[in-house]
């Protein structure tokens, strides 16, 4: 595989699509092609905004339950807040994600959604939460790519932005049905379609299966993106370089490391980037994305739900076992500021 210097500069000289470009989308023009994935219990408001300033193109909201939106629960309408703050006008738009198995729930669960002004509509097919399963939503629709059909039909027939679809690659290594999939959301309005690689069944064990994200690409004629396993800047070169899908949704990775976005941006369009992020600016990365959490759920419950943001912030710094006990114990933003001047100092 090419240096990405050297794709970058044949690219150039050819006049080829560089690897960091816009995605279209049924007049949403999306800046760039390196998304912030969905992750129930992460892409809330606060962790976007700070992905989207590291240099995120395009992020989702939390998924939600269409038949909750379509019942006005008001705790489930609440994940498509978009309260404004100084610190969030980049995000200018917000993909919303939703899951649910009956096609009839769709209209008025949309209408409500509307009201918060979304820039595209997913499809969970990809959730394989045991509670969802049960519903029949999330991957559990793999099982019936035509009733995945009747759920796109009815969210286009409902909404005049974009409607794209978040896929794995099957049920079981038994039935993998992508490519199937793939045809059948392309014939039934799908603008996009990204696929994570891997089986209900396989969870997040073994090794996303690049080659499936390759095919469908090949196959399909609208644009895909590909999610699975990228943890490096480098990760997402290969990714794009040897599937050649449209784009990627960075997930795990961007936990605790939001920064991999400009350095993935920097590496496709300049050949190289930083490798090392200074420890201030990365525990003045985890203060600001608490503070940003506090301004929107409180002190309390904020500095509650950071610990998991703070435990993979500080992952990999030395004495960060010591320091983990303190984040799990944490309760106010002042036990957080004292833990990282304390670090800071080498107390
Ligand atoms: C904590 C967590 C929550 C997730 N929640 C969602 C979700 O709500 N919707 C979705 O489509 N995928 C969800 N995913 C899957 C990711 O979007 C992504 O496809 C998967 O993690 C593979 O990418 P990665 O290897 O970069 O993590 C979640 C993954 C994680 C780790």
């Amino acid at each position: 595989m090419e240096s990405p210097t050297n794709y970058k500069n044949k690219t150039e000289k050819t006049g080829e699509n560089c690897l960091v470009h816009p995605v279209s989308l049924k007049g949403l023009i999306i800046p760039g092609n390196i998304f912030l994935a969905p992750m129930a219990g992460f892409t809330n408001v606060s962790f976007r905004s700070i992905c989207l300033e590291k240099g995120a193109f395009f992020t989702f909201t939390e998924m939600v339950s269409i038949e909750a939106c379509a019942r006005k629960s008001e705790k489930t309408l609440h994940f498509l807040d978009r309260p404004v703050f100084k610190w969030n006008n980049l995000e200018t738009i917000v993909g919303v994600q939703i899951f649910g198995a009956e096609p009839c729930r769709i209209s008025p669960g949309l209408r409500e959604i509307a009201r918060y002004a979304p820039s595209l509509i997913d499809l969970n097919c990809g959730c394989s939460i045991p509670k969802i399963l049960k519903t029949g939503s999330g991957a559990a629709l793999l099982k019936n790519p035509r009733k995945i059909g009747e759920m796109l039909s009815a969210i286009t027939a409902e909404t005049d932005v974009p409607v794209t679809l978040k896929i794995r690659s099957g049920w079981d290594a038994d039935h993998l049905n992508y490519l199937e999939t793939g045809f059948i959301a392309e014939e039934s309005g799908a603008s996009l379609i990204t696929i994570h690689p891997r089986t209900r069944s396989a969870l997040f064990s073994g090794q996303a299966e690049w080659n499936h994200i390759k095919e469908l690409k090949q196959k399909l004629k609208i644009p895909v993106i590909g999610s699975g396993d990228l943890f490096t800047p480098e990760d997402v070169y290969r990714m794009l370089a040897t599937t050649g899908c449209d784009g990627v949704m960075i997930a795990r990775g961007a936990i605790g490391n939001p920064f991999i976005f400009s350095q993935t941006v920097k590496l496709l369009s300049k050949g190289s980037y930083e490798k090392t992020i200074p420890l201030t600016m990365k525990l003045e990365c985890a203060i600001n994305h608490l503070e940003r959490d506090i301004a929107i759920k409180g002190e309390e419950r904020a500095c509650i739900e950071m610990r998991k943001h703070f435990c993979a912030y500080t992952k990999g710094l030395p004495g960060s076992a010591f320091l983990r006990k303190s984040i799990v114990k944490a309760r106010t933003k002042r036990d957080y500021k004292s833990m990282v001047d304390d670090y800071l100092m080498g107390d």
